[in-house]
């Protein structure tokens, strides 16, 4: 059962070594794995070192608990959950299998991420094509994602959380959008899951990606892919193998019977490390509670803002509290945000730079010693 009000510095005590050397603001590229992680990566090593298969069907078991943790995280059904290994991977089975008509388009952000630009694309050889819409002002605009659907649009694509600035779009707005026009609605959650809670019950979305390695405290390279049950059958399945189908373990004849789950998509054999780990964050983040994991990081986000602001940063794009995350980017005429990167690390802080910002995004066990820590070496940057 989630914590009425969780005890963030015995969490942090107990569950984030990285916190004893570093004042880690830098969850939006990597993040460190808490050690109960760590700890069944590790017994997972030994027991494939030692036993080899033998005890496959207990991590199999446990990949069961993982996916339905992994839907209880979305409010949606473990058989609306494929494992991926990576979001561009899960962005990749969606625009790939999608039915389209050559004419057909794509509307996304221009700001978006590569991996949710390249797949989008690639389809131009089907004659379908990407519209690309620029920020204004540090952040996107619905009106703007709006002005450039038309009759031929059949997918909008957009992150939850803007990489480079942190921008929140408003899903359930984009959402209601999509459904009034019959266009299918795709999120990029690898940088607002964590940070923000999604409940696909409320908002239409009709696919999610996210891998586990930023918000989720998962290691790199597993993470899962929400298709709505009702895409199940109209996608065209892509990277069909052994596990896709219903006989997948002992069926003694080929029987291509597809799963009738997202399963579908899990072709062949499963990242398992990265999966254990995965499941092991995940089920630390749902114990504390997703709506306290949410707003402890906005909270802390909120604290690097006010350090930012008072040694000189811009914070960038708007400062409405229903556009912000968990990431917070920044711009000082003059100044090199690398240089800064560096300097900041040489004081034990981690950040990043991206297109050109200072980017600092907090999580739950960051603490006031971590934030004093950030606020003197920031001040002499
Ligand atoms: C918004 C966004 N989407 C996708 C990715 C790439 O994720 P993956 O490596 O899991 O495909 C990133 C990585 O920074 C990202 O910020």
């Amino acid at each position: 059962m989630p914590c009425d009000s969780p005890d963030w510095a015995a969490l942090r005590r107990d569950e984030f070594p990285v916190a004893e050397r570093w004042a880690y603001f830098d969850h939006a590229a990597v993040s460190p794995l808490p050690r109960s992680s760590a700890a069944l990566l590790r017994s997972w090593l030994d027991d494939q070192e030692h036993n080899g298969v033998v005890h496959w069907p207990d991590w199999e078991a446990k990949l069961r608990v993982n996916r339905a943790n992994a839907a209880r995280l979305i409010h949606a059904h473990p058989d609306e959950i494929a494992f991926v290994n990576s979001t561009t991977q899960g962005i990749g089975l969606v625009a790939e299998g999608f039915p389209w008509r050559e004419g057909e388009s794509v509307v996304t952000a221009a700001e978006e991420y590569p991996s949710n630009v390249y797949p989008w694309m690639n389809l131009a050889s089907r004659g379908v094509s990407l519209r690309l819409v620029p920020s204004r002002g540090g952040r996107v605009w619905i009106d703007d994602l709006v002005a450039a659907c038309d009759g031929t649009t059949r997918v909008l694509t957009i992150s939850h959380v803007e990489f480079s600035s942190g921008f929140r779009n408003d899903l359930d707005a984009l959402g209601d959008f999509c459904r009034a026009r019959g266009i299918a609605f795709f999120v990029d959650a690898i940088q607002g899951l964590g940070p923000l809670e999604i409940d696909v019950t409320r908002t239409p979305i009709d696919f999610l990606a996210a891998d586990g390695h930023k918000w989720l405290l998962g290691p790199e390279g597993a993470g899962f892919c929400y298709v709505r049950r009702e895409w199940i059958e109209r996608l065209r399945p892509v990277g069909v193998g052994w596990h896709s189908v219903v006989g997948s373990y002992n069926a003694p004849d080929l029987d291509f019977t597809l799963k009738p789950s997202a399963e579908r998509w899990e072709g062949g054999s499963f990242n398992m490390p990265g999966l254990q780990g995965f499941g092991a964050s995940v089920a630390l983040l749902l114990s504390v509670g997703p709506k306290a994991v949410s707003q402890r990081i906005l909270d802390r986000a909120e604290a690097v803002r006010e350090i930012a602001r008072s040694a000189g940063w811009t914070v960038v794009g708007s400062t409405r509290p229903e556009d912000l995350s968990g990431i917070v980017a920044l711009e000082k005429p003059g100044v090199d945000p690398n240089a800064v990167v560096r300097h900041l690390r040489e004081r034990g802080v981690a950040a990043a730079c991206r297109r050109a910002r200072l980017r600092f995004s907090p999580h739950i066990y960051n603490d006031d010693d971590d934030l004093a820590r950030l606020r003197e070496a920031l001040g002499g940057s």
